[in-house]
């Protein structure tokens, strides 16, 4: 791809990752980019760098717009990997340039390049780089999601860079929102950004609100988002900042994820009942079987729906490993305001169960006790309890959400 201009002298001159789809262990079935921003003024200031294997491709395109020993700053927003680490190769063709960090930042990239060879300055909240005509704002967002991380916003231009918030897991010819929506859908990008927000931003939902207040507070205008992964907000910024405080406030799909593994049918022919209960309380249902189902779209549906039900036989006395993996998974990510419970097949003992319960209480989730237990294959009548526990367990969800 070549550089695109955004705005008048603001142009993306990013990579377009058409064939990752596992971003370190998260499933990307539509790829990805990593979003970085030349801005051609006085000072000629690059925000962002992409990921190590495709520096090339950002030298390519910034060279295709102004040469790139002429660039005197460089922002770097945040430090991971697919952002920071073609920095070098951007140095060696600008040594002279400055590099704008936090504090936080600036000790990370040091474990990463030696730091000693450029002019490094570390920048706050609030804190300004006139680079001509513009004037360049930093704001610090720590834990969103590293803590390093800050966000610029260009004043004159009205274009916040937010690095990897807002951001979403998609390759696409199309570098805005209204031109993916035209040529994809809304919905997609849309799913896009849920995906992205449970698993990355999940743990963070606090520090999301308490930041977008923040920056509506200073009364600063946003005419576009340009994250570091995906599309380019320009249709409607305020929608994805909306969505993002709609995620962290709880609200959630009417619907009950129903999550599972088993190694002989028998806790699987238990998710169907169960889920015909579910629907009979009138709430939306999905079932996704652990081994047949990427874990970062496991942890998506969860996060979609306002309750889950996880189900696992029993093996050596717990819970079956994928669904071990799935609970450990989501407890990382610190999950609020869901409700769950749990089911499953055993043999003699049981043990899975009460596990599930035991990552439960640990995590501080709502749930629904007891779960449902059922001795190798179900009968009918145990498929029939297993469609009243679906049924009630849905009803309880639909209360306990209607706070959110
Ligand atoms: C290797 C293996 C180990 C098992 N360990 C236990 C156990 O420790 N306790 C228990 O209650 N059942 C145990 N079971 C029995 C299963 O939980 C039982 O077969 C159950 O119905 C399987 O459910 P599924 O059909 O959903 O896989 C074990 C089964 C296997 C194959
Ligand atoms: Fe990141
Ligand atoms: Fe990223």
């Amino acid at each position: 791809m070549k550089a695109v201009e955004i705005t008048k002298d603001i142009y993306w001159v990013g990579a377009v990752d058409w064939a990752v789809r596992d971003f370190h262990g998260y499933e990307t079935p539509r790829g990805t980019t990593y979003n970085n921003y030349l801005i051609v003024d006085d000072e000629i200031t690059l925000i962002d760098t992409v990921k190590h294997d495709f520096a090339t491709y950002t030298l390519k395109n910034i060279a295709g717009v102004v040469d790139p020993a002429r660039i005197k700053n460089v922002v770097i927003n945040h430090i991971e990997n697919d952002h920071a680490t073609s920095l070098d190769c951007v140095m060696e063709l600008a040594p002279n340039a400055t590099i704008y960090i936090s504090e936080k930042g600036k000790k990370g990239l040091a474990r990463f390049f030696d730091l000693s060879r450029w002019d490094v300055k570390t920048v706050k909240t609030g804190d300004t780089l006139a680079i001509g005509k513009r004037t360049l704002e930093f704001i610090e967002t720590p834990m969103l999601h590293w803590p390093d991380s800050m966000v610029t916003y260009a004043r004159e231009d009205k274009i916040l860079f937010s690095q990897d918030a807002f951001g979403q897991h998609v390759a696409s010819a199309a570098r805005f929102d209204d031109e993916f929506e035209d040529s994809d859908s809304a919905a997609e990008l849309d799913d896009a950004v849920i995906d992205y927000y449970a698993n990355i931003l999940m743990p963070f939902g606090q520090i999301v609100t308490s930041k977008i207040a923040e920056i509506r507070a200073k009364g600063i205008e946003i005419e576009m988002i340009a994250p570091d992964h995906g599309l380019i907000w320009r249709k409607n910024p305020r929608k994805v900042l909306d969505k993002y405080l709609e995620m962290a406030s709880g609200k959630a799909r009417r619907s009950v994820a129903i999550i599972y593994d088993t190694m002989w049918q028998s806790t699987e022919k238990m998710a169907v009942p169960i889920a015909e209960g579910v629907r009979a309380a009138g709430l939306d249902c999905r079932i996704m079987k652990l081994r047949a189902t990427p874990m970062s779209v496991a942890i998506k549906e969860f996060w979609k729906s306002q309750g889950a039900l996880i189900g696992s036989p029993t093996l050596n006395n717990i819970l079956y490993p994928s669904v071990a993996e799935f609970l450990t998974h989501l407890r990382g990510l610190r999950p609020k305001n869901r409700m769950v419970g749990a089911f499953g097949s055993f043999g003699w003992g049981g043990g899975a169960v009460k596990e599930a319960y035991e990552e439960f209480k640990r995590m501080g989730l709502q749930t629904v006790e007891p779960g449902i237990q059922i001795p190798y294959r179900p009968s009918r009548a145990d498929e029939e309890a297993c469609f009243e526990f679906g049924r009630s367990f849905a009803q309880q969800v639909a209360e306990y959400h209607q706070r959110f």
